[in-house]
């Protein structure tokens, strides 16, 4: 059976509403790692009915995990970050009872997700990451165990031993020095000690394989996320090329924020609250997103041309192959106008049909991931 015809009767992706997502569980067990109980809420009442093989993205601002739900497939994602703040019992006890989620170490309380980010915002300070530039950040002790706490928000352990767990990794940097390799290992080790089979898969073959089904799976896939630019290019979903550039949203927000004397995380919080790349710019914050959206783009072609240009790999193809641009940083409307204008500049190796840009940019790495976990399940 060919693995287009095995998701041809695939519903597209439900994702449930970022309130939603945010779950924060009922606490009453205050010896726990993570704050949580065992007594379900009502949401996590419905995210128990998830079943069966799992699609994990851990990108540098969401954690994005995607499961079936009877015929739905089922996403829920929280912020990548944390605050920590002094340790007490009234404190722990206030955010216990306040359903946020946390942890405790070195009298310090460790608050995650979209909790962290109300903290920064009322104390004037800024989040953490345990990923930077798509990968574990080595400045931060303590990355592992906060992602290991968001993760275990979500996920469980396996109903059946070795259940299968497909975990999206960045592509080799190609214009840093760095290695995905202990990023890759510490996130497998971790979901092996929970009873999952840790199965990991390229960023842009995930973007592929949720988005390129109708092709075939033939094209390339590119996530531009937070912290990097994930590319991938595929034939019949076999990858005969992958990398990355750390370069994405937060390169833009810091790049414009340098360049006019605002803090990244405003010039993000416009960003995000509807940026127009079609209209003209109108103040200076929209003329910086305008310059270093078209400078990440033009980086990227760039990338582009060098890495197909200087490959042995590429098949001969008679035929030309689709773009598919994903990520959170290709939602502002224009963004598809403004990579094709990029790709005129430059010349490439192979022919391309069209650019696409996700039907949901911000959830189809962890849904490809999921694709790929289902279809190794199943004997073929
Ligand atoms: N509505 C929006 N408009 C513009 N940018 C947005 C929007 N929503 C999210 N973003 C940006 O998308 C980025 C996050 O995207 P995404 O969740 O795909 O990244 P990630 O997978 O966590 O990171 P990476 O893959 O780089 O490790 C951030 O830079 C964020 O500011
Ligand atoms: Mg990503």
């Amino acid at each position: 059976m060919k693995i287009r015809d095995f998701f041809k009767s695939k519903p597209s992706i439900h994702v449930l509403d970022d309130k939603e997502i945010d779950v924060a569980l009922e606490a009453t067990d205050e010896s726990q790692d993570v704050a949580g109980s065992p007594k379900p809420s009502k949401k996590q009442k419905a995210s128990e009915a998830l079943k069966g093989p799992i699609g994990l993205d851990i990108g540098t601002a969401n954690i994005v995990v995607a499961q079936n739900r009877g015929k739905d497939i089922r996403a829920l994602r929280q912020l990548n970050a944390f605050f920590t703040i002094p340790y007490s019992n009234i404190t722990k006890r206030t955010l216990l009872r306040d359903e946020v989620i946390f942890f405790e170490k070195d009298k310090k309380l460790y608050v995650l997700g979209y909790s962290a980010e109300g903290f920064a915002n009322t104390f004037g300070g800024s989040t953490r990451k345990p990923i930077e530039s798509g990968l574990l950040n080595p400045k931060e002790n303590e990355s592992i165990s906060v992602i290991r706490a968001i993760i275990s928000q979500f996920i469980q352990e396996p109903q059946k031993k070795d259940e299968k767990i497909c975990f999206s990794v960045p592509g080799e940097p190609i214009d840093r020095p760095a290695s995905v390799v202990f990023h890759e290992s510490i996130i497998r080790m971790h979901l092996k000690s929970l009873g999952y089979s840790p199965i990991p898969i390229n960023e842009g073959l995930a973007v592929i394989l949720s988005e390129l089904s109708s092709n075939n799976f033939t094209g390339i896939g590119i996530s531009m996320g937070g912290g990097m630019c994930n590319v991938c290019f595929a034939y019949l979903s076999v990858p005969v090329i992958t990398y990355s550039i750390q370069k994405g949203g937060d390169y833009i927000d810091s790049m414009v924020g340098s360049s006019i004397g605002e803090s990244p995380t405003k010039v993000k919080e416009i960003k995000e609250e509807g940026l127009d790349l079609t209209v003209e710019p109108k103040d200076r914050v929209e003329i910086g997103l305008h310059v270093f959206y078209d400078d990440l783009f033009s980086s990227l072609v760039k990338s582009l041309q060098q890495v197909l240009g200087s490959s042995d790999n590429i098949p001969r193809l008679s035929m030309a192959v689709p773009i598919v641009l994903s990520g959170g940083t290709v939602i502002p409307r224009g963004s598809r106008e403004k990579f094709e204008k990029a790709l005129s500049d430059i010349r490439l190796p192979i022919r391309v049909s069209e650019i696409i840009i996700a039907q949901k940019p911000l959830y189809s790495t962890a849904k490809g991931a999921l694709t790929m976990a289902m279809t190794e399940e199943k004997e073929i």
